[in-house]
């Protein structure tokens, strides 16, 4: 049974402090004066004694609560200032500890703050002293009670249904990051304030308690019992944890630490594979940085509802169950991703929990370090799982994509309010810092660098700390060490870390030769046009010494827009054909550009012998090449392509995740222009033989991802096997019918297959296709995937005919009915080039009726931004013939249409055009000249269509052949098993 006591909470809160308004009149008024929301520091916490009382093993939400906080007076004040949000029933009594006892503080009362969730001590009456005396303490007894929620912040609850006994049981957990621990009992919610937690849990017998301290006692009295905790180590509030549950454990002991994970009895065994790594784990981790893991147990909830993946909660870590036990098989993303998820918390243990941010500021030094290194302890763990590689899809490729910052900020950020302070757990702090960190553990040479770590970890443990008391224990190692300690940076490590946490951009650094004088000049900006310098590693790779192992810096270039240095002060010999590549292993945080000279010459080891370059290297080229290439910034069109004419022999599937981007922008911007077939034709060349080693010869085990961006670049450009290959997919799935996984994240895989499979289609199969989708159930997930799949057939004829059928005006689909259509509209001719001139003309004939649409002008102004500049004059006229019948009717009078002379028209295609000007007639003759006269044999399989392989039995299962190609780069999972 629930009893819901639904804003009890809230509105004792406020009834509290309008009572306290009432009775204390002036004196109340002046608690409420604005407050800063940090709390003031006269006071501080020393020890917190919680204990808790629940029945939630009845489903009773209210719970209460006793906190008995020792508290020390810094400076004498008239108040104690504290933390406390959707509490009620407040009673407080205070004490101040004399040496023998303590005696009662009389004439005291409280008031909250609701602005800044503070709960506020102080005397009943106007003093003429301050009460609380500097060096006094003082234990304050507060009790409450508070009522839990479903939402995973503070102490919330989850309600489980066995299916065999229909039996409902309840459990509660807590989640306190970042600022809910105030939710659970009044505190010092910041984490600067750390004090020792002392926990007791009353709770149902059926139930047990855990908490981030093994258990001291169980007392048992009737239905209920009480569980008694050890006391933590100091602690940081958002750190404090228990679980009220019928869960059941394994567990298993090694060095000195138990851990354990709980779970609902039914998934008891699934917990086993997550045991095991942490054991592994938090040994490796005490190996790795020295410092053991400092309490005696840890234990892993598997629960239903948890506030994200997972919660470091010191000795407790809480994680959504199924990030915790496979159940439903390994990620799609990548088979060790639970792994890394649970070795991300545990790595927390130490950052984050043994020394915990002085503030919010510093989040990057919880997230980026948990990041980070959980990639490098679960690749030294599992050396065969290509974990680091792991780290440069899911992480660094997104710290670099700047265009995906969306709020740009450095990583060291100062936030207030609770809003603010969630904001900074961004792609910032977790991705963008572990970047910059793995970039200085390899500049520092890895060994050195974590013995700073450990060094700031034994000095701050316990405790907490800021950016410069982890920047001051790397310069103390950076002093002792022989062969860093002589370099002329040695002494600048502040200046150098701090010109990253505090800087929004990522620098390019462009390295320039000077053929004549034997020197190199780099030059460094910042991908926005923004004034940034850094401090930047460097370190090199030549062809006459083409060593790519060592990553430590060889110099730091310097805060200054330009450096010229000797190629004898680096050590290396170059000749004028000789190449040299910047930033070995790409474990720098930045991107390189070359001059031309140098480019050529690398594009020439690339295409004689390719492995001679470093793979991560090979993929950072075209990482760091394509802002060039989206933003029309290359020098010299022909070098991009002689980059990528060797890709014809690169079997890595990281270089092709890389370059991907790259060629999908090139063929948009190559769209309609005379090098379009070439292009295709050169791409063809490029992707035909990976393609067939992951489709046809199943020789090469790669994540989903990258297999699907291979197999959309090799339709994309055409090539004879995908598009089979596709089309038989689509068949299968099509007219028999044969469906694929309904696991969620095969969504795209669906998408992408019917996709490039609907993209040539005969006449008849487009017309089947048709009559299945006007038969198709319109709730189905198979309706949906026919109507998104469809629009990517490339005829003008079929698209003119799908677009009638959906939303013409005798049209039956639901899609009609949505005031949006045209939206659908717009999707349509984002996702494929080729509709764009068919949608036109759509709109040229249909505008009347998408005239009575409300959001009409909106999607027609999104779309204007498309047009290009040879039809403005058409798009000018289809305006005018608009606003006329619009005028004519007296419909949307509010909207505004876009004028024809408005800078938005054409915006969006700018860049294409400008491409176009700038580098279609170089790239045609380069194309010419590289592809032999060019063989219609596309043409004609393009012409084969679904029917070829009708009724033959051959392509029976091709379905459960592309899903098992699919999977397979899941199934490496098994080997860690
Ligand atoms: C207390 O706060 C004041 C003002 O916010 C600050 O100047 C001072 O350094 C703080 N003292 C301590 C011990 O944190
Ligand atoms: C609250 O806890 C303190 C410390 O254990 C204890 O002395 C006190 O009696 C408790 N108060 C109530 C009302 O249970
Ligand atoms: C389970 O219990 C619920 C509510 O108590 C009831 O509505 C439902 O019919 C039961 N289901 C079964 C399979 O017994």
């Amino acid at each position: 049974m629930i009893t819901p006591l639904s804003g009890v909470a809230s509105v004792s809160g406020a009834l509290l402090v309008t009572l306290a308004l009432v009775v204390h009149g002036s004196l109340a008024t002046e608690y409420q004066r604005e407050r800063s929301l940090r709390l003031p520091n006269e006071t501080y916490p020393l020890f917190y004694q919680l204990h808790i009382s629940s029945d939630i093993h009845k489903g009773t939400l209210l719970f209460s609560g006793n906190a008995t906080i020792d508290v020390a007076i810094r400076r004498s004040t008239n108040e104690i200032v504290m933390h406390a949000k959707n509490l009620s029933d407040i009673q407080i009594t205070v004490h101040r500890l004399t040496d023998g006892g303590s005696q009662i503080v009389d004439d005291l009362t409280h008031t909250l703050y609701p602005a800044a969730a503070y709960l506020i001590i102080h005397p009943r009456e106007n003093e003429d002293h301050l009460v609380f005396e500097e060096g006094q303490q003082y234990r304050l007894e507060i009790l409450y009670t508070a009522t839990m929620t479903l939402r995973p912040a503070g102490l919330y609850y989850m309600d489980y249904t066995d299916e065999k006994s229909n039996r409902t049981s309840y459990i509660a957990a807590t989640q306190s990051e970042p600022t809910y621990a105030r939710l659970i009992f009044p505190c010092y919610d910041e984490p600067g304030f750390k004090a020792n937690v002392s926990i007791i849990i009353t709770h149902g017998s059926s139930h047990s308690a855990i908490s981030n301290m093994p258990v001291k006692e169980i007392l048992s009295h009737g239905e209920l019992k009480t569980t008694f905790f050890q006391t933590t180590p100091p602690v940081s509030t958002y750190l404090v944890a228990f679980v009220i549950s019928n869960f059941e454990s394994i567990s298993e002991t090694y060095r000195g630490v138990t851990q354990s994970v709980y779970s609902p009895a039914m998934y008891k065994e699934k917990g086993q594979s997550a045991i095991k790594n942490a054991v592994r784990t938090v040994a490796a981790f005490e190996d790795y940085f020295g410092v053991s893991y400092p309490l005696p147990k840890l234990d892993h909830v598997a629960l239903k509802k948890n506030y994200g993946a997972a919660m470091e909660n010191w000795g407790l870590i809480t994680y959504k169950d199924l990030n915790l036990l496979h159940i439903g098989g390994p990620d799609a993303r990548f088979p060790l991703w639970d792994k890394v998820t649970q070795n991300h918390e545990i790595a927390h243990q130490w950052f984050g929990n043994l020394v915990s941010p002085e503030w919010w500021t510093y989040t990057w030094m919880n997230e980026g370090f948990a990041t980070y290194f959980s990639y490098v302890i679960t690749d030294l763990l599992y050396p065969d799982g290509k974990v680091m590689d792991a780290f440069i899809a899911f992480e660094a490729d997104s710290a670099y994509s700047y265009n995906s910052f969306f709020d740009v900020r450095p990583m060291s950020h100062y936030v207030e309010g609770d809003k603010d302070i969630m904001a900074v757990f961004d792609i910032i702090s977790y991705k963008r810092a572990a970047c910059v960190i793995k970039m200085f553990h390899n500049a520092f040479r890895q060994k050195l660098f974590v013995r700073g770590i450990s060094h700031f970890l034994e000095k701050y443990h316990y405790s907490v700390a800021n950016e410069l008391n982890l920047f001051d224990a790397l310069q103390a190692e950076v002093l002792e060490d022989e062969y860093l300690s002589h370099k002329n940076w040695a002494t600048r490590i502040r200046d150098i870390m701090l010109s990253w946490t505090h800087s929004e951009w990522l620098p390019i650094v462009m390295v320039t030769r000077n053929y004549e004088n034997n020197s190199i000049t780099f030059t460094q900006r910042s991908v926005h046009s923004k004034d940034e310098l850094w401090w930047i590693p460097l370190n090199f790779a030549t062809s006459q010494s083409p060593s790519f192992e060592d990553t430590q810096a060889d110099i730091f270039m310097p805060p200054q827009s330009q450096y010229s240095i000797g190629l004898e002060y680096l050590d290396i010999q170059l000749s004028g054909k000789d190449w040299i590549i910047v930033n070995k292993q790409a474990t720098g945080f930045y991107l390189v550009h070359y001059d031309n000279d140098n480019l050529m010459a690398i594009a020439r080891q690339l295409q004689t012998n390719h492995s001679v370059i470093h793979r991560l290297n090979r993929a950072s080229i075209f990482r760091d090449l394509k802002p060039l290439i989206e933003h029309n910034e290359v020098e010299q069109v022909e070098l991009v392509f002689e980059m990528l004419k060797y890709l014809e022999f690169e079997e890595d599937p990281m270089i092709w995740s890389e370059v991907g981007d790259s060629i999908e922008c090139l063929t948009r911007n190559l769209f309609g222009t005379s090098s379009q077939n070439l292009f295709n034709e050169f791409v063809r060349r490029l992707v035909s033989p990976i393609f067939r080693r992951i489709y046809v010869e199943h020789t090469v085990n790669i994540s989903l991802d990258t297999s699907l961006g291979i197999l959309q670049m090799a339709c994309t450009a055409d090539l004879p096997e995908c598009l089979e290959y596709t089309r038989g997919v689509a068949k299968e799935y099509i007219i028999n019918k044969n469906n694929f996984s309904t696991e969620s994240e095969f969504y795209a895989t669906a998408d992408t297959l019917l996709c490039m499979g609907a993209r040539y289609l005969s006449d008849r199969d487009f017309h089947r296709v048709i009559d299945m989708l006007q038969e198709a159930d319109r709730e189905s997930v198979y309706y949906d995937d026919l109507i998104y799949g469809l629009r990517c057939t490339q005829s003008h004829r079929h698209l003119l005919y799908y677009l009638e059928v959906l939303l013409g005006e005798n049209s039956t689909h639901l899609i009609l009915t949505e005031p949006d259509n045209m939206m659908y509209l717009l999707y349509i001719y984002k996702s494929n080039l080729a509709s764009r001139p068919v949608i036109w003309q759509y709109i040229e004939r249909n505008y009347k009726v998408f005239c009575l649409s409300p959001n009409f002008l909106e999607h027609f102004k999104q779309l204007a931004g498309f047009v290009p500049r040879h039809q403005r004059s058409q798009f000018v006229r289809l305006r005018q013939n608009i606003a006329n019948y619009m005028k004519l009717e007296g419909l949307n009078p509010d909207q505004k249409l876009i004028e024809s002379d408005s800078p938005l028209v054409g915006k969006k295609v700018k860049m294409s055009e400008s491409f176009q000007d700038k580098f279609e007639q170089q790239i045609h003759n380069w194309l010419l000249g590289e592809i032999p006269q060019s063989t219609s044999r596309s043409d004609a399989l393009l012409a084969a269509s679904l029917s070829a392989s009708n009724g033959s039995s051959r392509n029976e299962g091709i379905l459960k052949e592309a899903t098992r190609v699919l999977r397979s780069a899941l199934q490496i999972v098994d080997m860690y098993r």
